[in-house]
């Protein structure tokens, strides 16, 4: 299950920056519902954020319609992590006394989901003694921080004050979002992706449709759950996911050395698009046109089949070796044939003709021996977290 976050945003310069924190946790997958204080507005508008969070926005206690489309108590419960960003001096005040005057204050008080705070004000504001005295009684009801960071202010002045920025934000809020689940922990995971590119002659080569986009998500949220991950990639046009190390290469051949040379990973997940045969003899030299009326003949060779090569190891094979089939009939009984003939431990099937390559969202059927399970359409990122989280069950 994808999680969700209240983000309320406080009435500072540094409320810009929660735009950039709504995208980036969408780009993880963390949906976010907003409380904007009125004081926020004059910073940013209810309509900036509500295209980026794709959701209504919440603004005011006592809106009729609000309330029956979801009352502030049920707004602060229905999230898994209430933010404050930026945290505003007012805000924390409030927060210390139990005041409940606003939305976001009623919020803040009715809700039983952890809080992280990321405070945004001048250095003297922050180091007043009430503000000190907040923070104090704040982290004694087990309220959290990020930041705030020592910089340049909008006021001129230096010091601590500037909010975090929103990817420390972010990695905040995964980490208390995700904290009792880094199930593999402990574990080296091995993936696969984008395509293969195998050559004609020095200019010319032979690839497919693959755009990486599911074995990325895969690498990102298993380095998330906890994992070490070795990542062997195809040429695609993805940033490599934080703290994932990643090795770059070009055709099949080079592929299999480059997961042979990984040592004994627990899990293995082949994403990857292998292109099934190369040209046998590529040109060393480009093939010349000449105005010559025939056009080369090619000959082709078989690649080697990566994920039926890493099932059948004999030594350092991998407890559980996940392959993908890309079909575009017959699914699942060309999947399940494709279980028995790779000799992997599961099959994640989709159908290919229904524009997957390159798209965000997926909807696969997992094929192991004890049977089939059918999983609804959802994004890369959820398909990836699923499928993460059905290996660490099976890698226990
Ligand atoms: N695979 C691989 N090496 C290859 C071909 C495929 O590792 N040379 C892996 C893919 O990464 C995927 C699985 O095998 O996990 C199935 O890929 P797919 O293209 O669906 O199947 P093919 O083996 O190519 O079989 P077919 O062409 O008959 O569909």
């Amino acid at each position: 299950m994808s999680k969700s976050v209240l983000l309320i945003i406080g009435g500072g310069i540094a409320a810009y920056k929660s735009l950039e924190l709504i995208r980036t946790l969408k780009k993880v997958g963390i949906g976010t519902r907003v409380i904007m204080t009125k004081a926020s507005e004059h910073f940013v508008t209810p309509l900036s954020v509500a295209s980026l969070s794709g959701e209504k926005v919440f603004t005011d206690l006592f809106s009729l319609t609000d309330e029956t489309e979801m009352g502030h108590i049920e707004l602060s419960r229905s999230t898994d992590l209430v933010v404050v960003a930026p945290a505003t001096a007012d805000l924390m005040a409030k927060m210390a006394q139990g005041l409940a005057n606003d939305l976001a204050s009623t919020a803040l008080l009715a809700t039983d989901k952890p809080v992280l705070l990321a405070p945004a004000m001048n250095v003297r504001m922050w180091h007043h003694a009430a503000t000190q005295r907040n923070i104090e009684t704040l982290t004694k009801d087990g309220i959290h921080f990020v930041g705030p960071n020592p910089g340049e202010m909008a006021c001129g002045e230096f010091g601590l004050g500037r909010m975090a920025e929103p990817a420390e934000i972010a990695a905040a809020i995964e980490k208390l979002l995700y904290s009792d689940a880094r199930p593999l922990s402990g574990k080296h995971v091995l993936i696969t992706a984008g395509p293969t590119r195998e050559p004609i002659d020095p200019v010319r080569f032979i690839s497919n449709h693959s755009s990486g986009k599911q074995g990325y998500a895969l690498a990102e949220q298993a380095e998330r759950m906890g994992a070490k991950v070795t990542l062997v990639s195809g040429p695609v046009s993805l940033p490599t996911p934080p703290g994932v190390t990643k090795v770059d290469v070009e055709t099949a051949d080079q592929m299999l050395a480059a997961c042979e040379a990984v040592h004994a990973p627990d899990l293995v997940i082949c994403a990857a698009a292998v292109a099934d045969w190369k040209v046998a003899n590529p040109a060393t030299q480009k093939l010349k046109k000449n105005d010559k009326a025939e056009a080369p003949a090619l000959s082709f060779a078989a690649n080697p089949d990566i994920l039926k090569t890493l099932s059948n190891l004999k030594s350092g094979r991998a407890k559980l070796v996940v392959g993908f089939a890309a079909e575009t009939v017959n699914v699942i009984a060309n999947a399940q044939e494709k279980l028995k003939r790779k000799g992997c431990d599961l099959i994640i099937a989709n159908n290919v003709s229904e524009g997957v390559f390159g798209a965000d969202k997926n909807a696969v059927h997992v094929i192991s021996k004890d049977g089939v399970e059918n999983w609804p359409q959802a994004s890369k990122v959820d398909v990836a977290r699923r499928i993460l989280e059905l290996c660490a069950g099976r890698l226990k």
